[in-house]
């Protein structure tokens, strides 16, 4: 058992620890370290609820998570996104017992106290000889402080203090835009979301989405076996590892220019791509998305989004692009529910959702090929970062890949968006940018957030300094 001032060492092990390339392998297994996270991150940070497509219509509702505990994302009647904290205020009893649906009001099982969509209390049975004279105001289920939503995704945040959406997104925001914004349509998802559990730490999925490619070319190697994926893996490296803004993370597998054979557009339908045009984003950024083949990616600190051409069924169906959206969601320190969700541009024809569909589901899902790869390794990291080996040998892991004077990647000076770039993807930054925000933010004081941009200048066009070198 640690005690809060061990939790405090190996946070800070964790902040100094990130400066070399080396993390301890206990935060993927400390109990109390684990209890700080759903009240510094978990309970602060700007979550990922829900798509607005999973709820189009009023009274559309979907139960979701903050951290550990349920929240009901509903639409109201004036067509506004509420976050319902999902415990009755007579008892605290759970007052939605439906994943989704539709409702004018929710209605607690136990005595029967009712809601409306916008969590008010509107009554209880036998109201008079119960409570007749008390006021319903201030009685309502309780809501988050804030929720907002950004290219169609719900945020909501439990911290009165958090920055506005946009402001923690940061940078990351111009990558969403190029990914979700290519034309007027927009995104919607396909289908439900899958949900399992796994007994791995959560922080393993946000760590490798944040740009782990270098894993794909040994436990992944059956991809380009089957045929499942059109980049051979040595051009697939080729690309860009982007510090987006601190904590956010992203890598894109890009061709050198756009004469350059292969999928465009993350492999989305030619007759898709058609349509997209700068209406919503930059000549920049459509540029970029043109290059693309994959964009893998962590918005801090559970949200991830992976998209690339892919096939379940490399000898009868050409790869195609797929979206796939996942939320870590952890369940104590050992464990972690993936919910992932397949999305596609509204203007696909039903044809070609059912494809992207099937290609994601072959492949990245609970069932698919490559799902399995990745889920047994994280297993085992948590079961080391439980073990007390890890503990009493103080074993660190390395994270120096692509560190000044290690491997082959190099500072990007000519890239047009937001961001500490790095050029080839043999690179952890990615993931060290991760865990530099992680400290910052288990170590900030409640109220207090850590620096949302980075104190040493990205190194991007834009913010070069004027004697045009890395800052
Ligand atoms: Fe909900 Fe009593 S606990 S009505
Ligand atoms: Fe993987």
């Amino acid at each position: 058992m640690t005690t809060e001032t061990d939790t405090g060492r190996l946070i800070d092990a964790v902040a100094e620890g990130v400066e070399r390339g080396s993390i301890p392998a206990t935060i993927f297994g400390n109990a109390d370290l684990h209890k700080r996270e759903l009240r510094n991150l978990f309970g602060r940070c700007w979550t990922f609820l829900a798509h607005e497509s999973e709820i189009p219509a009023v009274g559309d509702y979907v139960l979701r998570k903050i951290g550990e505990d349920s929240f009901i994302v509903v639409r109201d009647e004036e067509n506004g996104v509420n976050v319902l904290f999902d415990a009755c205020r007579h008892r605290g009893v759970q007052v939605c017992r439906s994943d989704s649906g539709n409702t004018s009001h929710f209605r607690c099982p136990y005595h029967g106290w009712t809601y409306n969509t916008k969590g008010n209390l509107v009554g209880a049975p036998l109201w008079k000889n119960a409570f007749g004279g008390m006021p319903k105001e201030g009685n309502g289920l309780a809501s988050a402080a804030k929720v907002e939503s950004y290219q169609g995704l719900v945020f909501a945040t439990l911290d009165q203090s958090a920055p506005p959406l946009k402001e923690y997104l940061g940078g990351m925001a111009w990558y969403l835009d190029l990914l979700f914004g290519l034309n007027e349509h927009g995104m919607e998802v396909l289908g439900p979301p899958q949900r399992f559990v796994i007994d791995a730490n959560w922080k393993s999925g946000a760590d490798n989405f944040s740009g782990d490619d270098y894993h794909l070319g040994t436990l992944h190697r059956s991809v380009w076996e089957i045929g499942a994926f059109p980049v051979p893996f040595r051009e697939n490296m080729m690309g860009y590892h982007i510090q987006a803004s601190p904590g956010h993370s992203l890598s894109f597998s890009m061709a050198a220019d756009e004469n350059e054979p292969g999928p465009k557009f993350f492999g989305f339908p030619e007759d898709l791509a058609a349509t997209f045009d700068t209406t919503n984003i930059s000549r920049e950024q459509l540029d970029v998305a043109r290059r693309s083949r994959v964009f893998v990616g962590n918005v801090f600190p559970n949200f991830s989004l992976l998209a690339l051409p892919m096939t379940e069924d490399g000898a009868n169906h050409a790869p195609v692009g797929i979206l796939t959206l996942r939320v870590w969601q952890p369940h104590g320190p050992g464990q972690v529910e993936v919910w992932n969700w397949f999305a596609g541009y509204k203007n696909l024809s039903p044809e070609q959702k059912d494809r992207a569909y099937r290609a994601g589901l072959g492949t990245f899902s609970m069932g698919g090929a490559f799902e399995v790869d990745d889920t047994e390794p994280w297993i085992t990291v948590g079961r080391t970062g439980r073990s007390t080996a890890a503990e009493l040998l103080d074993f660190n892991l390395n994270y120096e890949m692509g560190m000044p004077g290690i491997g082959i990647s190099e500072p990007v000076k000519d890239w047009p968006g937001p961001g500490k770039v790095q050029w080839t993807r043999y690179e952890e930054g990615v993931q060290r940018n991760m865990y530099a925000f992680y400290a910052d933010m288990m170590r900030a004081e409640p109220g207090q957030w850590p620096s949302l941009t980075f104190a040493d200048k990205d190194n991007s066009a834009k913010d070069l300094p004027a004697e045009g070198g890395r800052a």
